[in-house]
C-alpha cells in the first residue's frame, strides 16, 4: 500500500526565520520540502531562486522538491541541480523541449517531474509516463499561495491516477494548490500520492500535528479498507 507523502511548501514560510521554519517542518515529519520557483514570466509573480535552494540544502536532510514555474527551465536545470535539488518538476507548458529537459534531469541522476496547469489536458502525458518520476497536477493556477482549489481539477487527478495505474511506469502523483485539512480527503480519494500544502500547514501553530493529520486523512480516503 502506498504511503501518502506530505510536502510542505515554504512559499508560505516566514523567510526571516527560514532556518527555524524548515527545522519545524522536518521535525514535524515532512516527507519532501516543496520549493516554488517563479520567474514573473511563466507566472505573474516572483518567489525564490537558486540562493534559497542552496541555503535550504545546507540546513535540511529532507529531499528538496523544486517546482519550477519558469519559462525554458532547460536553461537552468544544471544550476538547480548544483544548488541541491533532488526532484525537479518542470511545466509541460514551459518548453517545447519537454522530453529533452526531462531526460537531462534523469541523466544528471535526479528525479524528474512533469507539472500540468489546470487548463492543460491530461492527454499529453501518455507518452511521457515512463520518462518521469512524478506527475504534478496543479489544483490552482500557479503563481500564488492561499488560493482556493479549483473543483474540476479533482476529475483530472482521478483520470491521471487511472493512466498511471494502467501503465507499467509508476510515477508518483502529486497535487498542489489550495489543499488543507478541510479538503485533503478529496485528494486522497482522487488518488494522490504526494500532497503539497503551503498555507494549509504554515498558518497552523503545530506543523507536526497538521502534517500528521493531513497524511492520516488522505491515507484513509485513499485506502478506505485499511484502518
Ligand atoms: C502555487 C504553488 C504552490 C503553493 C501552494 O503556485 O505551486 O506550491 O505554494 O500554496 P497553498 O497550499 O497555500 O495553496
Ligand atoms: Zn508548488
Amino acid at each position: 500500500m502506498t504511503k501518502i507523502k506530505i510536502a510542505p511548501s515554504i512559499l508560505s514560510a516566514d523567510f526571516g526565520t527560514l532556518r527555524d521554519e524548515v527545522s519545524r517542518l522536518e521535525a514535524g515529519g515532512a516527507d519532501y520540502l516543496h520549493i516554488d520557483v517563479m520567474d514573473g514570466v511563466f507566472v505573474p509573480n516572483i518567489s525564490v531562486g537558486l540562493p534559497i535552494v542552496e541555503a535550504v540544502r545546507k540546513i535540511t536532510a529532507l529531499p528538496l522538491d523544486v517546482h519550477l514555474m519558469i519559462t525554458r527551465p532547460e536553461n537552468l536545470l544544471s544550476a538547480f541541480i548544483q544548488a541541491g535539488a533532488d526532484l525537479l518538476t518542470i511545466h509541460s507548458e514551459a518548453t517545447p523541449n519537454l522530453h529533452r529537459a526531462l531526460s537531462a534531469i534523469r541523466q544528471a541522476g535526479k528525479k524528474a517531474g512533469i507539472a500540468l496547469n489546470p487548463g492543460t489536458p491530461a492527454s499529453g502525458l501518455d507518452e511521457l509516463l515512463g520518462e518521469v518520476d512524478l506527475v504534478l497536477v496543479m489544483t490552482v493556477n500557479p503563481g500564488f499561495g492561499s488560493q482556493g482549489l479549483i473543483p474540476f481539477t479533482l476529475e483530472k487527478v482521478k483520470k491521471i491516477r487511472g493512466l498511471i495505474d494502467s501503465s507499467p511506469a509508476r510515477p508518483e502523483l502529486e497535487v498542489d494548490g489550495g489543499i488543507k485539512l478541510e479538503n485533503v480527503e478529496l485528494l486522497g480519494r482522487a488518488g494522490a500520492d504526494v500532497i503539497v500544502s503551503g498555507s494549509g500547514i504554515l498558518t497552523q501553530s503545530d506543523y507536526g500535528r497538521t502534517i500528521s493529520e493531513l497524511r492520516a486523512k488522505a491515507q484513509r480516503a485513499r485506502f478506505p479498507g485499511n484502518r
